[in-house]
C-alpha cells in the first residue's frame, strides 16, 4: 500500500508533493513558509512579463507513466511547482565505493552531513540561475512554438530548485533552511552574490544562446544529475532520476533549436547561392562562422563545469558513496575502481599529452568524456544538415583544452585544433574562434518577436512537428 499513497498527490494541499508532507507539519511549515519567498523571487527574476498569459505547459502531477507530463493551458502565475521523487525501493542497495552492498541511507550519515549539502547546494544553485539569464527571452521569441519552450524549461527549473530545497530543508535542518534561503539571494551576474558556478554567471541574451545552453549545459545538467541518481543517499537518488525524466525535454530544445538554425542558413546560402559570411548576414540569416564560434564558446564554458580533470573530492565523493559514475549500475566492473586507471589529456611543459591517472581521481574527467560523446552525437546530427544541402561546412568541437578556466588547461592558450599558443598568438587568433561584442550585437539585432501562430523569425526555420503532435501553428501560447 505504501508505494500506491506515494504516487496519490493531494492537490488540495498547497504545494503538490508525493513525499507524505501532510504528515510532517514541521517541514510543512518550512516549505509553507519559503514558496512566497520563491514566488517573490520567481515575480522578480522569473521571465518576464507572464503575468497575463496562458501557456500550454506540462505540469508534473504524480511520477507514474501519465501523471508526470499532464499537458494544458497554466495561466503563468498559477503553475504549480511541485515535489516529486521516483518511488522508493524498499531494497535498493548501495552500488559502489566502501559502502557498496550495504543499504541505502533513508537519512544523512553524520560524517557525510556536509560534503552532500555542499554537493545539493551547488546543483540547486543552478536551476534558479538559469531561469534569471533566460528572464528577457521571451520578449524576443522568433514564435509561439518557441516562447512555450522557453517557459516549459524555466518552469521546471523552478521545480528543481524545489527539488533540492525539499532536501535541504527535510534532512539538513537549521543550515539546510539558511541554504534554501541563499538559493533565493544569490543572482545571476551579481558582482557581489553571484551563483556558484561561472557557466551560471554568463548572459543568455539572445536566443542563439539559449539554445547553445540548453544544447551544451543542460546536457552537463543530465550528466551531473545522472551520476547524483545512482547516490547512497536514496532521496537524493530517487529526486535526481525524476528531474532527468524533464531535463530531456530542454535538451530537446537546445539541439532541435540549432538545428533549425543551421538549416534555415543552408536554405539561404542555397537559395542565393552564397558563401561569404557576410552576404549570409546580408539576408538576415546567421553565418555558419558565427555558429560555429558559439559551439566553441558554450562547450569550452561547460567543460568547466565538469571540474577539474583529476580530483580528489571526486574520488572521496565515489568512495563514500554520494556520488557515482554514469551509469553507474550497468558497468561491469568492481565498482570500488581502488587499482584501476584512467586516460586522462592534460597539459604538461608545454605538451599536451595522454597519461594514466589513478581511475578514482580521474572521476570528473571520466563524466566529461561521456557528456562529449553524446554531444558529439548531437554534432553529428546537426552535420547531417550542410550534408543534405550539398555543402561542404561541418560543426566541430574544439580541443578540451581550448578556453578552459578550470582544470589542467586553464592559464593555457589551446587553439580549437589542440596547438598549444603563446598569449600573443591567442589573443590575434582567438578572435576568430569566440563570438566578439560585435557577432552578439549581430545576433542581436536578428531578434525580433514573433507571436502570429504559425508564423517565425527570418533567422530560424519551423520545428518538423509541434508539441506532443500538436500543429506547428497551435496557439500554444494565449495572451489575456
Ligand atoms: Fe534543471
Ligand atoms: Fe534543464
Amino acid at each position: 500500500m505504501a508505494e500506491v499513497d506515494e504516487q496519490v498527490i493531494d492537490y488540495s494541499q498547497r504545494i503538490p508533493n508525493n513525499v507524505d508532507l501532510s504528515t510532517d507539519r514541521t517541514l510543512q511549515r518550512a516549505l509553507e513558509r519559503w514558496q512566497p519567498a520563491f514566488l517573490n523571487w520567481w515575480n522578480e527574476t522569473g521571465p518576464a512579463n507572464t503575468a497575463n498569459l496562458e501557456v500550454y505547459l506540462r505540469t508534473a502531477v504524480s511520477v507514474d507513466r501519465d501523471g508526470w507530463a499532464n499537458f494544458g493551458y497554466v495561466r503563468m502565475p498559477e503553475y504549480r511547482w511541485g515535489i516529486f521523487l521516483t518511488p522508493r525501493d524498499e531494497n535498493r542497495k548501495i552500488h559502489f565505493g566502501d559502502h557498496k552492498s550495504e543499504q541505502a541511507w533513508q537519512d544523512v550519515p553524520g560524517e557525510y552531513r556536509s560534503p552532500l549539502r555542499r554537493i545539493i547546494v551547488t546543483q540547486g544553485d543552478t536551476e534558479p540561475a538559469s531561469v534569471e539569464q533566460q528572464r528577457l527571452l521571451g520578449a524576443t521569441c522568433p514564435s509561439l512554438y518557441d516562447l512555450r519552450n522557453l517557459f516549459q524549461v524555466n518552469v521546471e527549473e523552478g521545480r528543481h530548485l524545489w527539488a533540492m530545497v525539499y532536501l535541504l530543508h527535510r534532512y539538513f535542518g537549521r543550515d539546510g533552511r539558511e541554504e534554501a534561503e541563499a538559493l533565493l539571494q544569490r543572482r545571476s551576474g551579481d558582482a557581489n552574490n553571484p551563483r556558484i558556478l561561472t557557466a551560471f554567471n554568463e548572459r543568455t541574451s539572445h536566443w542563439l544562446a539559449f539554445f547553445m545552453f540548453t544544447f551544451f549545459t543542460d546536457r552537463d545538467g543530465k550528466f551531473q544529475l545522472a551520476a547524483l541518481a545512482e547516490s547512497a543517499f536514496d532521496p537524493l537518488a530517487r529526486t535526481t532520476k525524476f528531474m532527468l525524466t524533464e531535463e530531456a525535454h530542454h535538451m530537446f530544445v537546445g539541439e532541435s533549436g540549432v538545428a533549425r538554425v543551421l538549416q534555415r542558413t543552408c536554405e539561404v546560402m542555397c537559395e542565393h547561392h552564397l558563401t561569404d559570411s557576410s552576404q549570409v548576414r546580408a539576408h538576415g540569416a546567421i553565418d555558419l562562422e558565427t555558429l560555429q564560434k558559439f559551439v566553441n564558446f558554450h562547450y569550452s564554458v561547460t567543460l568547466d563545469l565538469f571540474g577539474s580533470e583529476v580530483s580528489s573530492n571526486a574520488a572521496s565523493y565515489y568512495t563514500s558513496g554520494l556520488k557515482g559514475r554514469y551509469t553507474e549500475t550497468n558497468i561491469d566492473d568492481d565498482h570500488s575502481l581502488a587499482s584501476e586507471s584512467y586516460a586522462v589529456v592534460e597539459i604538461d611543459g608545454g605538451k599536451i599529452l595522454s597519461r594514466p591517472a589513478p581511475a578514482l581521481t580521474a572521476l570528473n574527467a571520466r563524466l566529461r568524456d561521456d557528456f562529449t560523446r553524446e554531444i558529439q552525437a548531437g554534432v553529428d546530427r546537426w552535420n547531417r544538415i550542410p550534408e543534405r544541402f550539398g555543402l561542404p561546412f561541418r560543426v566541430t568541437l574544439p580541443h578540451a583544452g581550448f578556453h578552459r578556466k578550470i582544470g589542467s588547461f586553464a592559464g593555457h592558450y589551446i587553439s580549437p585544433q589542440g596547438r598549444v599558443l603563446s598569449q600573443e598568438d591567442w589573443q590575434r587568433d582567438s578572435v576568430a574562434w569566440l563570438p566578439s561584442e560585435e557577432d552578439h550585437a549581430f545576433v542581436t539585432s536578428l531578434m525580433e518577436r514573433v507571436i502570429e501562430p504559425g508564423k517565425f523569425a527570418g533567422w530560424i526555420a519551423p520545428p518538423a512537428r509541434g508539441i506532443r503532435n500538436l500543429p506547428v501553428e497551435f496557439e500554444y501560447v494565449r495572451f489575456g
